[in-house]
Formats: C-alpha cells, sequence, structure tokens
C-alpha cells in the first residue's frame, strides 16, 4: 500500500519507517525543510533507540522516502496519516488541535481516488468528525473515509511497541476502510495481535483513557510510597504483592519523583477538560493531574531533607534529567522541577544525562553540565539519581565513594539496594524504602 504520513515528530517518524518496514512504501511529510534535509543524511531529529538503523535500510531499500512536498506524498497514497502534535493549548489544557485542522484543510485539496485519512495524533473525541467535515466542505465530490488509529508507542521502546504491540485499535464505521486497514497491519495479524475495530469516538476516547489509567497507576503506588515511608513499610514488595494479582497486573507499579514526558501530563489534562466540557467530571484523574504536579515539586524537599536541611553553597551531583531512560526527551521532566528548586536553595549543581543534556540546557541555565557520573559527584556533598538509565544501575560503587565528599546518595528511582547501600557505608535515601 501507499501511505502519506503528515508530520515527522515521535509518532510520525516511528510509525512511518515501521509502516515500511512492513513493506508499504512511505512518504513522511514535513513542513520543516531543516528537518526533512537531516533525514535524507539519515541525522533523526530525535534520539530513539535503532531509529537511524531502521530509516536507513527502509530509504536504502526505496519504501520509505521524505519530502516537504504533500501535494507529491498525498494524490497517489491509499492512506493519510495525520501525525501532527496536539499540544496543550495555553492557558487551558485543551488540545490544540490547529496542527491537525490545517493538515486536513491541506489533504482535502490532494487527495485523489478513494483515501483513508487516519488521526494517529492523540485528539480528542469528536476530532474525526470535525476534520471529516473540512474535508467534505472543501471537497464535496471526495471519495474519503476518516478513520481514528490512535499509538501507544512508548518513547525508548517505540519500535518494539509498534511491531509487537498489546492491541492494535481502528475507529471507523466505513467497511471499506476496515478492510484497508487490516491490509495495512497485515504483518500483525499474522502475529495474531488483538485488532479492534470500534467507532470511531470510541477509539479517540481509549487512547485518553489508557494513558490516564496509567497515570492513575503510577500516581497510586506513588501515594503508597509516601505511606511506607510514614509506616516503615517498603513499596516495591508492596508492588510486587499487589501486581502479582492478575486482575491488578505489575506493569507501571514503580514509585519514582512523578510522571513526566510528551503524554501523560498534557493527555490527563486533556481529558479531565473534556468531561469537564460535557459536565461529568472524571474525578479521579483531576485529582491524579494535581498529586503529580505536587509531588514533583515535593521532590527538592525530599533532598534538601536527606542533605540535613540546608543546601546553601552545597555541590550535588545530580544523575539523569530525561523523564524517563533511553529518551532525550525532557517535556515534563521531573528534573525541570528538582534542579531549579536546589539552585533557588543555594545548591550548586553538576548534572550529567547519556542523551538530554542539549535539550535540558535549552531549557535550564544556571548548573554545570558534565561528561559522566564519576565527574559529576567528584567533589560533591551528595549524589542523586533522578532517570534510571541503564548505565547508573551498575556504577563503581567504590569509586563513587572515594569521589563524594559525604556519604549522601537520594535514589530517586529505587535503582539501587537499601541494604547493599547501607553495607557500603552510604547515607542512602530512596522512595518508600526503609533505609
Ligand atoms: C506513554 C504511554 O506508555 C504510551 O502508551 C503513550 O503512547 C505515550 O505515553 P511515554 O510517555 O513514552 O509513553 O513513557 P512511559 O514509559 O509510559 O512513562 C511515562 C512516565 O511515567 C515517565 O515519567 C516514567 O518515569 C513514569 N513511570 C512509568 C513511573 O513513574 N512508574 C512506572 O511504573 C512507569
Amino acid at each position: 500500500m501507499r501511505v502519506a504520513m503528515i508530520g515527522t515528530g515521535y509518532v510520525g517518524l516511528v510509525s512511518g519507517a515501521c509502516f515500511a518496514d512492513f513493506g508499504h512504501v512511505v512518504t513522511c511529510v514535513d513542513k520543516d525543510a531543516s528537518k526533512i534535509d537531516r533525514l535524507h543524511k539519515n541525522i533523526m531529529p530525535i534520539y530513539e533507540p535503532g531509529l537511524d538503523a531502521l530509516v536507513e535500510q527502509n530509504v536504502r531499500e526505496e519504501r520509505l522516502f521524505f519530502t516537504t512536498d504533500a501535494k507529491e506524498a498525498i494524490a497517489d497514497a491509499d492512506a493519510v496519516f495525520i501525525a501532527v502534535g496536539t499540544p496543550s493549548r495555553r492557558g487551558d489544557g485543551h488540545a490544540d488541535l490547529s496542527y491537525v485542522y490545517a493538515a486536513a484543510e491541506e489533504i482535502a485539496e490532494l487527495i485523489d481516488g478513494f483515501t483513508m485519512i487516519v488521526t494517529k495524533s492523540t485528539v480528542p473525541v469528536g476530532t474525526g468528525d470535525e476534520v471529516e467535515e473540512i474535508i467534505r466542505k472543501k471537497r464535496p465530490d471526495a471519495d474519503f473515509a476518516v478513520v481514528s488509529n490512535p499509538e501507544f508507542l512508548r518513547e525508548g521502546a517505540a519500535i518494539k511497541d509498534f511491531k509487537i504491540p498489546d492491541r492494535v485499535v481502528v475507529g471507523t464505521d466505513s467497511e471499506r476502510a476496515r478492510e484497508l486497514m487490516r491490509e495495512l497491519y497485515r504483518p500483525l495479524f499474522l502475529n495474531e495481535t488483538p485488532i479492534l475495530f470500534t467507532a470511531r469516538r470510541t477509539s479517540e476516547l481509549i487512547k485518553y483513557a489508557a494513558n490516564a489509567f496509567l497515570a492513575v497507576k503510577i500516581t497510586f503506588i506513588n501515594e503508597m510510597a509516601e505511606l511506607c515511608e510514614a509506616v516503615g513499610a517498603n513499596v516495591q514488595e508492596v508492588s510486587r504483592g499487589i501486581g502479582l494479582d492478575g486482575r491488578i497486573g505489575n506493569k507501571f507499579l514503580n514509585a519514582g519523583p512523578g510522571y513526566g514526558g510528551s503524554c501523560f501530563p498534557k493527555d490527563t489534562l486533556a481529558l479531565t477538560k473534556t468531561a469537564n466540557d460535557h459536565n461529568t467530571p472524571v474525578r479521579i484523574v483531576d485529582t491524579v493531574v494535581e498529586v503529580n504536579a505536587a509531588r514533583k515539586k515535593a521532590m527538592a524537599g525530599k533532598v534538601i531533607k536527606a542533605m540535613g536541611g540546608d543546601v546553601s553553597g552545597k555541590t550535588i551531583g545530580v544523575l539523569g534529567l530525561a523523564f524517563k531512560q533511553n529518551t532525550d526527551d525532557m517535556r515534563d521532566a521531573p528534573s525541570l522541577d528538582i534542579i531549579p528548586a536546589l539552585i533557588e536553595a543555594g545548591a550548586i549543581i553538576k548534572a550529567f544525562d547519556p542523551e538530554a543534556m542539549e535539550e535540558a540546557a535549552k531549557l535550564m541555565d544556571g548548573l554545570n553540565y558534565v561528561e559522566n557520573a564519576y565527574e559529576a559527584v567528584d567533589g560533591a556533598d551528595a549524589m542523586v539519581i533522578l532517570t534510571e538509565w541503564d548505565q547508573f544501575r551498575a556504577l563503581d560503587l567504590d569509586r563513587i565513594k572515594e569521589s563524594l565528599k559525604s556519604d549522601i546518595v537520594v535514589d530517586l528511582r529505587n535503582i539501587y539496594s537499601p541494604e547493599d547501600m547501607a553495607k557500603r557505608g552510604f547515607e542512602y535515601t530512596s522512595i518508600g524504602r526503609p533505609s
């Protein structure tokens, strides 16, 4: 099949490369000429493990193309995917759909013959109806179907999530579109991936409901961690103890400094706005948004407390800046709350992240970015782990101990064992576990 992918952000680029790898002919379109230029040179706009190799191979085998010219891509496409950004609108938290609607206007002009227009961007319920109306108004003669096909990929594991998904959700009432979507996802059918066909509005809601539910799960275990700290229990064991119950499941029960990233903060907020607009508030998600924001703010206090209540003039070696491992994404990263608060309290920060320092430097100044973990802790009064990168999981702790001025380690991702750290003579603080 011939596919046009509008937008070469995370979702667009990964989906485009993976559809090409399934054997379809995919043209990715972006208005940003320098981005397309770099893609032609196989320079990725984001850090995602395995993506450059996948793009390189599919470009070489002439199944994947990049262009700024939407016309060329759309005119003979069977499916046109809208994978543009839907950021939070400033002020009210609603998803900003201006890019989606602009794409619909452009697509309307260019489609030729039966075409599926598929929204992969995360869009509020009813957006498909709007897209359909925009296209119908401009091209009353056109033969098309608007389909919702939300993406559930996680940054850092995006290719695997695309190729081995838990499920594929397709929202449309057009039988013809269903057939084409089956064709597009045929390799997954062969792997027996469940493909769920629903009405378009249901599919749009599934995406928000999934992300909100996961945010609830994380926030629940984060509150349990607080309780564990108060009563002397161990949150990792609580997670395991409840997670072994098949009805609960063991995933997304790692307590930490609060969720961040490009999806959960934006999508939970957008869901609560939609729900309030329809006078059916989802109070549990309202609370989760509030609790998570407060948690990220409270984490600097935890570090300050572990350092004796005063960090003025003290140096802190920070390991990890990205909102999670295996990404350079800094959107809503807990580090953006924690580090400025520590600087405000008088601390001197030396920070290292394997991929996110360039992004972080655009958002935070007043700290020293260094070359590796050991340099960050050299002569520091404490080591603070903010992101669970694999390379921080097996540090040479003897070397760390020698380099640090004190023995204080604050681990906001629970990647070390309290017993082991105590044995090694560290003053170790983690999340929801007795030290
Ligand atoms: C998420 C969804 O998982 C994905 O399906 C959707 O398409 C986009 O949003 P992503 O934002 O890439 O993906 O990251 P994810 O791995 O889900 O983590 C989100 C946040 O939750 C991170 O800040 C992470 O550190 C935090 N988290 C996750 C926890 O604190 N504990 C957990 O157990 C899991």
